[in-house]
C-alpha cells in the first residue's frame, strides 16, 4: 500500500535534485578536516547563526549531548522542560555521557515560567549540585511543534547571564519557528551560548545535524564527538544534502504549516478527536482521542495512514514535504470515515 506517512518529518526521502547535489559533492576525509563540503556547511551554519564556529554531527541527539557535555561538569544540574526531547528521548544520555542530573520543569506548550526557572537555580551550597545549564527546545516537539516566544527566550537568557549559567537551544526544528514568526535564526541564536538544528527533519535531508557556538566550545565539541566515535570520513556526501536543504527547503516549511492547520481544523469537528487549535503553530498536530490510541493507529494504518500514538489517548501527526495537498485532503477524509 502507498501509505500517507504522518509519523514524523524525519521520514522524508531526499528529492532527485538533492540526490544529484549529494552525488556531485566534492569530498575529502573530514576526520583530517579535509572535506570541502563539510567545511562549507560548517562555515555557512556559523554565519547563519552568527556564532564563531559549528560542527557537523550525525544526529540531533548527539548535538544536544555534546552541548551538555561541553557546558557542564560531572555532578552539575541542568534545567530542562519536563517534556523536552532531551529528557524524553535521549535515553538518560546526560547522566551516561556527562554525569549530570536533570531538573525538569513543567512548561506550558513547552515554555517554562521564568520565575520557576529562577526558583530552581541551586543556591551555592556544598549540599547542592551546581546549576550550570538551561536548555530550551524550539519548536517544542511533544507540545505539538509550538514556538518558544522570543520575549520569553530573552527573559531566560537575561536570568542565565545574571546567574552565570549557560544556555543551549535545541533548535531541531528552529526553521519552522523562523518561517512562522519572521524572527531570524541569528536573533534566536543570539539568545543562547549554543544552538543545534537538524537537516533531516522538515528540511528533507537524509542525515545530519549541526551544533554552533564559540570557537572554544566547538573545539571541545569536536574532541567529544571523537570520544563518542562520531567522526565521519567522506561526510561531504551527506553535508551536500544539508547544504541543498538550507538553500532550497526553508521557505517551503510554510506549506507544511498550512497543511497541518487544514488537517487540524478538518478533524477538530470529529466526535472522537479533541484538538487544541491554538497549539497547532507549525507542522505538528497533537490531539486527544476518545478511541484508544493503539486501536485508532491500527484502524488508520489499515486505511493507509500512518501516525504515532503518544500514550493511550494522545496521537501525533506531522506534516512534511513528502505529503501533498491531495494526501492531506485524503487523510482528513480517512479520519472522517472513522467518526
Ligand atoms: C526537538 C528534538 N530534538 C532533538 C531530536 C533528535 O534528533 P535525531 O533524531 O536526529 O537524533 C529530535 C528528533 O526528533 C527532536 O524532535
Amino acid at each position: 500500500m502507498n501509505f500517507i506517512d504522518l509519523r514524523s518529518d524525519t521520514v522524508t526521502r531526499p528529492s532527485k535534485a538533492m540526490r544529484e547535489a549529494m552525488a556531485n559533492a566534492e569530498v575529502g576525509d573530514d576526520v583530517f578536516g579535509d572535506d570541502p563540503t563539510v567545511n562549507k556547511l560548517q562555515q555557512k551554519c556559523a554565519e547563519f547563526t552568527g556564532k564563531q564556529d559549528s560542527l557537523f554531527v550525525p544526529s540531533g541527539c548527539m548535538a544536544n549531548q555534546l552541548a551538555i557535555k561541553c557546558h557542564t561538569n560531572p555532578s552539575d544540574e541542568i534545567i530542562v522542560e519536563w517534556d523536552s526531547h532531551i529528557i524524553k528521548y535521549e535515553n538518560s544520555a546526560p547522566a551516561f555521557i556527562s554525569g549530570v542530573q536533570l531538573m525538569p520543569l513543567k512548561g506550558k506548550s513547552g515554555v517554562m515560567v521564568v520565575s520557576e526557572i529562577q526558583a530552581h537555580i541551586r543556591p551555592d551550597w556544598y549540599h547542592f549540585p551546581k546549576t550550570s545549564l538551561i536548555c530550551l527546545e524550539n519548536t517544542h516537539n511533544r507540545a505539538g511543534g509550538t514556538i518558544y516566544p522570543l520575549d520569553e527566550i530573552k527573559k531566560v537568557r537575561e536570568l542565565a547571564l545574571k546567574r552565570n549559567i549557560k544556555t543551549h537551544l535545541d533548535g531541531a526544528r528552529i526553521f519552522n519557528a523562523v518561517v512562522e514568526t519572521g524572527v531570524s535564526l541569528k536573533e534566536y541564536s543570539a539568545q543562547s551560548d549554543s544552538v543545534s538544528f537538524c537537516f533531516s527533519k522538515g528540511l528533507g535531508a537524509p542525515v545530519g545535524s549541526i551544533l554552533c557556538g564559540d570557537s572554544e566550545f566547538i573545539d571541545d565539541a569536536h574532541r567529544f564527538r571523537k570520544v563518542l566515535c562520531g567522526g565521519m570520513r567522506q561526510a561531504g556526501i551527506i553535508a551536500a544534502g544539508a547544504l541543498f536543504a538550507l538553500e532550497n527547503n526553508i521557505e517551503r516549511l510554510k506549506d507544511d504549516h498550512k497543511k497541518a492547520r487544514r488537517f487540524a481544523e478538518g478533524i477538530s469537528k470529529l466526535d472522537f478527536a479533541e484538538v487544541d487549535l491554538s497549539s497547532v503553530q507549525t507542522n505538528i498536530v497533537i490531539f486527544k482521542t476518545k478511541i484508544n490510541a493503539d486501536e485508532l493507529k491500527s484502524v488508520l494504518e489499515a486505511k493507509g495512514v500512518l501516525v504515532t500514538n503518544e500514550g493511550p489517548d494522545k496521537m501525533r501527526v506531522v506534516f512534511h514535504m513528502d505529503i501533498s495537498d491531495e494526501q492531506t485532503s485524503k487523510a482528513i477524509g480517512i479520519f472522517k470515515s472513522i467518526n
